[in-house]
């Protein structure tokens, strides 16, 4: 995910700068660059790959003195991850950082090219500072606050311009931005990282924040008018601030996912349906049918959208494991489009299954997390996930955003418009204090059984693949997802007081069906807890999900806490969450 500094001060200012993008390296990114201004020349570096080419490529500039800069780590979301992409992005006299995703930009985009300006990068940034130059006449702020009303989606944003070299403007909607101080310097940063151990004191921005700051005095407004500043303490632990206060990665993955999903989202589902600038419109020309290929979580989510699919755009869709692919001799006809999935895009078994469908001559779509990866490059398109880097190993907010892109292509395909349910998706997956405290306290209840069966139909099948794998993945217990209506044909032999069942129950779909499936375990004595918005008496334990009226919310709800009761199981385990044993977060080997 991108990353945002910025400095005011005069130590070492080009170190401040480097030092601040580095500790948000642990947040992943492809390509980076700094802006100073000094004595009111602006000075810019970018490179591509790690801060140290960047370090490398601005060796020889040297600045002493009192100085503003904005830097930036850049995870490709619009445009590919080179040189040109990579931030700062500059107009004619200013520069401009930003993290989030402006919705309008092409519209923006379009509008200043008709005036004939000129872009150079394939970003959404770009347009920021551009129009903020075409907005320019003689006050500068003026300016600014009358570009950021022009623009819609989220952002964090820093802009410095020659025609006020003392001062740095800066805008918040949407995505993280703080202001951090001591006796003698200022800070901005995207999260507490950069600036613990150099700042003592913090704001952290609001939605609709923004305004500058001018001669070491900071000017911030909300719905035009100036806001008093209430500083807070700043956090003093720095793995503590990666981590933003979280326990682990992957817990704070699985409370990002409200966040991230709006990401995935952005400048694809609008009122009036889907559009997805990756495709074009005659993208499924000759195709009568799909392959999904995957591995792990990602052939889980593929799976969802292979139910997505054959629903909502009538399109024949299987799946394919990635390893049993590349071996049985598949028939391959150019009337299929061969779809992979890849948090990272580098999966070897994924990859190799892709070179074969490009061999064959199909045409060849990516959903991958990573611009730039192997996957992406083979692919013929490819579509973002933008969930940010993962960490944790466990894979959770890659599955959320996946899914969330199989959900909107299949209703791209299908022509078929569902934004208001889409616009529920991200309350769906909050986590509440409520609800966490109530998977912790249960997960002590589910720690010596023989075995647990996550059961569910239709899309919450593969969620109760995926249940169990996040379970077995870092608690070491054995745990088989079901389809409910096959355990009668012999799993159900193992059902007793010890066998754990996590019963996905939605009120949307195949209601009656599922709830006789978990009568029947019931009947067998297994210790079972059911997650619905309809309590069952006949089970033991019981997670209430929100009444809604679309299965695809309650998936959403249903995957949450999955998620945490995987987790909240294996910390009560002692395991390493983060890190689970024998496992790697990228599988480059067959
Ligand atoms: C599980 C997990 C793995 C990956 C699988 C494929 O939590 O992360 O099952 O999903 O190794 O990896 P990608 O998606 O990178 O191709």
């Amino acid at each position: 995910m991108c990353g945002i500094v910025g400095y005011i001060g005069k130590n070492n200012i080009k170190e401040q700068l480097l030092d601040g993008l580095k500790e948000l390296e642990y947040r992943g990114y492809d390509s980076a660059g700094f802006s100073i201004m000094k004595d009111g020349e602006l000075y810019s570096y970018k490179s591509v790959g790690k801060i140290k080419n960047l370090v490398e490529k601005s060796k020889k500039f040297e600045i002493d003195g009192f100085g503003l800069g904005i830097a930036h780590t850049r995870w490709a979301t619009h445009g590919k991850p080179t040189e040109i992409n990579a931030h700062p992005h500059f107009a004619e006299f200013s520069s401009v950082v930003h993290n989030g995703i402006i919705e309008n930009y092409q519209s923006i985009k379009q509008q200043l090219e008709k005036k004939g300006i000129n872009f150079l990068s394939q970003t959404d940034t770009e347009v920021i500072v551009k129009l903020f130059e075409d907005k320019l006449e003689n006050d500068a702020f003026e300016a600014f606050k009358n570009t950021i009303k022009e623009l819609k989606g989220a952002y964090a944003t820093l802009l410095l311009t020659k025609k006020e070299p003392e001062t740095i403007f800066f805008a918040k909607v949407g995505s993280p931005l703080l202001i951090a101080k001591n006796d003698e310097e200022i800070f901005f940063a995207s999260s507490d990282a950069p600036v613990v151990g150099k700042a003592k004191k913090v704001i952290y921005l609001e939605d609709g924040d923004y305004g500058y700051i001018k001669n070491n005095q900071i000017h911030l407004f909300r719905n035009d008018k100036e806001l008093q500043l209430n500083w807070s303490d700043l956090p003093k632990n720095r793995e503590f601030a990666q981590k933003e206060g979280f326990r682990f990665f992957m817990e704070k993955e699985i409370y990002e996912q409200s966040h991230v999903i709006i990401d995935t989202m952005m400048g694809r589902a609008y009122e009036n349906g889907i559009k997805f600038e990756e495709l074009d419109k005659n993208f499924l020309d000759g195709i009568t049918n799909i392959t999904i290929c995957a591995c792990g979580t990602s052939y889980h989510a593929g799976m969802v959208g292979s139910y997505l699919l054959q629903r909502n755009a009538k399109i024949k869709t299987t799946l394919e494991i990635g390893s049993e692919f590349r071996y049985k001799t598949p028939l391959l006809t150019k009337d299929t489009l061969f779809l992979v999935i890849s948090q990272s895009g580098e999966t070897a078994d994924t990859l190799e299954a892709l070179k074969m469908a490009k061999k064959a001559g199909l045409k060849t779509l990516a959903i991958c997390n990573v611009d730039n990866s192997s996957i992406v490059r083979l692919a013929d398109k490819t579509i973002l996930t933008r969930a940010g880097i993962e960490k944790g190993v466990a894979s959770t907010k890659a599955f959320a955003t996946q899914v969330m892109v199989l959900w909107m292509l299949s209703d791209f395909f299908g022509g078929i418009n569902e934004y208001k349910t889409f616009m529920k998706i991200s309350k769906a997956c909050e986590v509440t204090e409520k609800l966490h405290e109530k998977i912790k306290r249960l997960s002590k209840r589910y720690l010596n059984g023989h075995g647990f069966f996550y059961i569910g139909r239709d899309v919450f099948y593969p969620l109760a693949l995926e249940g169990a794998l996040k379970l077995k993945e870092i608690s070491y217990l054995h745990a088989e997802g079901y389809p409910a209506g096959e355990m009668k044909h012999g799993p159900i032999a193992l059902a007793d007081p010890e066998l754990y069942t996590i019963a996905l129950l939605s009120k949307n779909l195949l209601f009656d069906k599922t709830k006789s499936n978990i009568e029947e375990l019931s009947s067998r004595d297994s210790t079972i807890l059911t997650i619905s918005c309809e309590e069952i008496e006949t089970t033991d334990d019981f997670i209430k999900i929100n009444e809604s009226n679309h299965y695809m919310i309650e998936f959403y709800e249903m995957m949450i806490i999955t998620q945490l009761i995987a987790m909240e199981i294996s910390v009560r385990l002692g395991n390493d969450i983060d890190m689970p044993r024998n496992l790697a977060k990228s599988v480059t080997v067959e």
